[in-house]
């Protein structure tokens, strides 16, 4: 499907964000992954699971059962499955068959994040989790906040190309957290094996509207912003803004340096589960603040997905793209998703 070759969706063998680890508690919650449902909870010990959400003796959705003990009972008849999927009970027959289970996904829990991997669970390898050091986590002043845990109406790749190119900053968030400057710096990228980089150092630019009259001075500003992708859908951000070397008394003096993580996780076929949260040296404070001040922006990127994918599915034929300089790194990471689904296809 669009912009993937005929039948092609989504890579499976990759750790996609499947919930902010609050979110798990000691009650099921369903989420649509890579078209699947899924649904997950912590045992009694806390251990974060995920399992198959759809019942295999009637399909009914088994996060519309309930959790006994660290047990699944389905709502419908009554069959249970344990956290390793195994079906434990039977209530209208003695004999259990061994193979009536359901299936487990791994997991990997890092920090806020849970990590699901829908492919083959025998190549889950968690070397290839994203570098979340890189991003500040390992530093003692770094802290993070989850903020939004949002179902997009679009398909998950409107929101990949989004965060590829951060030239809409200018305008889908010009009167917010964009400036000019967002879309005329010329990116510079760097690609490796399972992740790509994106940065745009900008030299006097002038401060974005929503940080406007917050450091005591509103002139020009050296600001870098970037995007680390780690296939197949984690985005680390950055933002810093410093004051200009030349200034005569506060050269180059750090006004704020912000991480934003954007988790892309293909939900149904024209869904997506959008993570979002902020990292930095903040205060609680700091992070209210940004929360709401950040929300609508969310919205707008929300909005142009919604509007796309409602624009696709009303003509119903896969136009023809016309592509400007600014989508190479989108189109570089489009191509390796596809060689990604191309290269299980061929394993399968
Ligand atoms: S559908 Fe789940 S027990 Fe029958
Ligand atoms: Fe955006």
């Amino acid at each position: 499907m669009y912009p993937f070759k005929e039948g092609c969706f989504a890579p499976r063998n990759g750790w996609y964000v499947a919930a902010f680890s609050h979110e798990l508690r000691r009650e099921l919650l369903s989420r649509w992954i890579l078209n699947e449902p899924v649904v997950m909870y912590r045992t009694e010990a806390g251990e974060a699971v995920a399992l198959d959400g759809r019942c295999p003796h009637r399909h009914f959705p088994l996060g519309k059962g309930c959790l006994k003990g660290d047990e699944i009972q389905c709502g419908y008849h009554g069959i249970r499955f344990g956290a390793d999927g195994q079906c434990t009970h039977i209530p209208s027959q003695q004999k259990v068959p061994g193979s009536y289970r359901i299936k487990k996904y791994p997991i990997a829990e890092r920090g806020e994040w849970v990590f699901i991997w829908p492919g083959d669970p025998q190549d889950a390898d968690e070397a290839l989790l994203p570098d979340l050091d890189a991003s500040g986590y390992g530093d003692p002043s770094f802290r993070f906040k989850p903020f939004y845990a949002l179902e997009v109406e679009g398909r998950y790749q409107l929101l990949n190309d989004n965060l590829l190119d951060l030239t809409h900053l200018a305008y889908l968030h010009g009167t917010s957290i964009g400036v000019d400057d967002n879309a005329s710096t010329p990116e510079q990228r760097e690609e490796r094996e399972n992740v790509f980089k994106s940065r745009r150092y900008m030299k006097n630019a002038p401060i974005p509207p929503s940080q406007q009259g917050q450091y005591g001075y509103d002139g020009p500003v050296d600001r870098v912003a970037g995007m680390d992708f780690y296939f197949p859908g984690f985005h680390a951000g950055l933002d810093e803004i410093k004051m200009p070397d030349d200034h005569p008394t506060r050269g180059g003096e750090q006004l704020s340096a912000l991480r934003v993580f954007h988790a892309v996780t293909p939900g149904k076929r024209d869904t997506t589960n959008y993570f979002f949260g902020m990292g930095g040296a903040m205060s609680d404070e700091e992070f209210d603040g940004a929360r709401e001040y950040l929300r609508p922006v969310i919205e707008e990127d929300v909005m142009a997905t919604r509007e796309i994918e409602k624009m696709l599915t009303t003509i119903g034929y896969e136009p023809k793209e016309l592509m400007i300089a600014s989508d190479a790194g989108g189109v570089r990471a489009r191509r390796k998703l596809q060689a990604m689904m191309d290269r299980e296809e061929g394993e399968s």
